[in-house]
């Protein structure tokens, strides 16, 4: 798909048939990703930084960048001088890329959803952008996101304002919350984060904070 717009590959990776067909999919973007986003107006990663801002002051804490893609949002954290940036991601394509950055302490090739090779509360916060829409990580893998986030940490996370309805976040994060595991500190209004999409810019989402209890 070398020189597909950025609709081309959206449209893409909203309807890959299989894991394998997504990875594929972002393995082949990686090398336009960030001018593609850019150019769409993608708004995520400024949102997810504010928040990491609010809630974790300290800025050697490890902050784990679930579905770290290029490292969009790790690359606003280290200008804010974060350093202690953990990243994993499915696309090795991707990877390579938030490698190049030269900001992340460790990034390593996992599939959220699947068990994860990280201690139990060795997180000061999960930040997560674009990774939890349509077709890709699913709402069960915030089991072991929440396992790894120490007691007072953060999961600081954008969600499709319909998927977060349609594919099981709601239920699966009452569900944390019923078992005592974490509780809500804020949710954003609704926005747009690719205003610039011709085929995107009504997509809306939210970004949702919890607190590890
Ligand atoms: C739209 S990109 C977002 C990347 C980055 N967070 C950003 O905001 O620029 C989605 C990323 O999630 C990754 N991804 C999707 N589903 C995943 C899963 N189940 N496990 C790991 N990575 C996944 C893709 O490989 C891709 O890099």
């Amino acid at each position: 798909m070398s020189g597909h717009s950025s609709d081309a590959w959206l449209e893409g990776v909203y309807h890959a048939k299989t894991q394998h067909d997504l990875i594929a999919l972002y393995d082949g973007w990686a090398d336009t990703y960030d001018a593609d986003m850019q150019g769409i107006g993608y708004v995520h990663p400024a949102v997810i930084a504010g928040l990491v801002g609010r809630y974790v002051p300290e800025k050697s804490d490890a902050v784990f960048d679930a579905g770290v893609g290029t490292g969009t949002v790790g690359k606003i954290l280290a200008i804010l001088g974060y350093s202690n940036l953990i990243g994993v991601d499915m696309s090795e394509g991707m990877l390579a890329r938030a490698k190049a950055r030269k900001i992340y302490t460790e990034l390593r090739t996992r599939v959220l959803g699947e068990p994860l090779d990280f201690a139990s509360g060795s997180m000061a916060a999960i930040v997560s952008t674009g990774v939890f829409t349509t077709g890709h990580g699913p709402a069960h893998a915030w089991d072991e996101l929440t396992r790894i986030t120490r007691a007072g940490g953060h999961l600081i996370f954008t969600v499709g304002t319909i998927v977060w309805q349609d594919s099981g976040f709601a239920k699966k994060f009452d569900e944390l919350c019923r078992k005592g595991l974490i509780a809500p500190v804020e949710t954003t209004p609704i926005y747009h984060p690719m205003p610039y999409s011709p085929t995107e810019s009504g997509f809306t989402t939210r970004a949702h904070v919890y607190r590890k209890l």
